[in-house]
């Protein structure tokens, strides 16, 4: 099978980036990130404080995700309902940084993704593909730009979904879960020594995108 991994900080481009490449190479792509988002969507949605390992765990047994791809797009499910939109509200970020610096929330995500890998052609994007879910995938990226460009992108991209959000507070919010990401105790995100490091703050997506198709072809 062919598996393509990206890690990376928050708006870095990773997630439009890793769908192009995936209708170019016709293979799937998986956004681990999504699934964080569901776990932590229902912790919100239950009232459970996303910091509390113990509340968390009080529902995670008895939590099914479900991905399918609807035309290659993928949609999510959290309980057997599609929450593929739910899970994009700003709010939810943080609530997914905070669940899954829960050990047993990681190990039930990560096998899924290990299956789907095993199976499927597949280019999936998030924080500890290249370090820990597909150490042996056969390409690996770190894709980042600095902070200010990721929240200007990540403003930009929530106002044109009409939400209604201050830059300030999203290069704030971006900070913070950059500090989150990769200060966990468990599969921090990191740059490992095999992966290709690319900086896309002064590139556009087309010119990131060439930049790592010329390492897969
Ligand atoms: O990529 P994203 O913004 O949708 O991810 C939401 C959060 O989920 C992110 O802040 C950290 C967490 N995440 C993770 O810990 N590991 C992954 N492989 C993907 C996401």
């Amino acid at each position: 099978m062919l598996n393509i991994a990206i890690d990376g900080p928050s708006g870095a481009g990773k997630s439009t980036i890793a769908k192009e490449i995936a209708k170019r190479l016709n293979i799937i792509y998986l956004d681990t990130g999504a699934m964080y988002r569901a776990i932590g969507l229902k912790a919100v949605r239950l009232g459970i404080d996303t910091n509390d390992r113990d509340g968390v765990l009080t529902f995670l047994d008895n939590t099914e995700i479900k991905i399918e791809y609807n035309d290659g797009v993928q949609v999510i499910y959290l309980d057997g309902e599609n929450v593929s939109s739910a899970i994009r509200e700003h709010h939810i970020s943080k609530a997914a940084s905070n669940v899954s610096k829960i050990p047993e929330v990681r190990l039930k995500l990560v096998a899924m993704q290990r299956d789907i890998a095993s199976k499927n052609n597949v280019i999936l994007d998030g924080r500890d593909i290249t370090s820990y879910v597909l150490k042996d995938a056969n390409y690996k990226f770190y894709l980042t730009a600095t902070p200010e460009e990721r929240a200007k992108r990540r403003y930009k991209e929530l106002i044109e979904k009409g939400q209604d959000v201050q830059y300030d507070k999203v290069l704030a919010d971006i900070n913070d879960r950059d500090y989150n990401d990769t200060h966990r105790d468990f599969a921090p995100l990191t740059l490992t020594e095999d992966s290709v490091y690319i900086d896309s703050t002064d590139l556009e997506i087309e010119q990131a995108i060439d930049k790592i198709l010329s390492y897969i072809k």
